[in-house]
């Protein structure tokens, strides 16, 4: 029997739009709910109580929903609290393992770069990953703060010299350490993919992290018989939690639609972990 409920996904504010995107490629007709903690963005930058505590609110606004299967499309939560969501009622996916997985699958030279917030690459949780499955990975890892909220600003032109100029800044220990794969290890990132690529260059592999946990999520619903096959153009529902104007702007810009009339907001703090 088809499951028609939602899946429901999270982040900390636009970055899991990285992971809604690719979901709408992969599974056209399924329904969606989104959570961006706007009003709490960054994650990155904060102690690990304080994202376990978020993570475990933003889980349960998305159970008040009534999801299938929760996506925490945020590098941050992935790293540093995954346990939150081994502990819910339906499945759990993270973008750590999958974007790991990827990036010993695409290595040939074996050495990898991740890049994410400062939670993340503090947690050590892409190298713990990369180095099980393959212990003579060699990882060159950079947090990028700014990424976040040049992303949450909107200065995502290709052509933002503000944004060339702090990745080329960024990027300078991969491009130095000779990498010839980088995990893009926060969801925001893949945003910057194009300024990213550009200071790269070709001949290095960028692992999209929402690409990866998209394609793990659809294997997951088909594996388990949980899609939920309707033929129609799913539904996308988006929650904020702080002004819907700004959020409804870029990510109508990031996803290619125009979706001002579906974002609502949700006072997240009045929600329990
Ligand atoms: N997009 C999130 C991540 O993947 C959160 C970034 C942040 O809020 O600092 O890490």
């Amino acid at each position: 029997m088809p499951d028609c409920r939602s899946i429901g996904v999270f982040d900390s504010g636009l970055g899991g739009l990285s992971v809604v995107k690719e979901l709408i490629c992969a599974l056209p007709g399924e329904d969606i709910i989104y959570f961006g903690d706007t009003g709490r963005v960054p994650y990155g930058t904060r102690s690990f109580e304080t994202i376990e505590k978020y993570a475990r609110q933003d889980e349960a606004f998305l159970l008040s929903q009534n999801v299938k299967l929760i996506i925490a499309a945020c590098g941050t939560v992935s790293a540093v609290a995954p346990h939150t969501g081994r502990e819910l009622p339906v499945p759990f996916i993270e973008v750590v393992n999958p974007a790991a997985a990827a990036a010993v699958k695409a290595t040939k030279s074996g050495r990898i770069g991740v890049i994410g917030t400062t939670a993340t690459i503090k947690s050590g949780s892409y190298t713990k990953c990369m180095k099980s499955l393959n212990s003579q990975i060699e990882v060159i890892a950079n947090d990028c703060p700014i990424f976040v909220p040049l992303v949450e600003a909107g200065w995502i032109e290709r052509d933002n010299c503000v944004t060339i100029e702090t990745a080329k800044r960024y990027l300078k220990p991969m491009i130095d350490g000779n990498v010839d794969t980088l995990i893009l290890g926060c969801t925001h990132y893949p945003v910057l993919k194009d300024i990213i690529a550009d200071i790269m260059g070709d001949n290095v592999v960028l692992i999209n992290t929402g690409e990866q946990a998209a394609i793990t999520a659809a294997q997951y619903l088909f594996d388990h018989d949980m899609l939920g096959n309707k033929s129609d153009v799913g539904q996308k529902h988006f929650f904020v939690s702080d002004r819907t104007d700004s959020f409804s702007h870029t990510a109508s810009i990031l996803l290619g639609s125009d979706i001002t009339g579906s974002v609502e907001r949700v006072d997240i703090d009045r929600i329990g972990g």
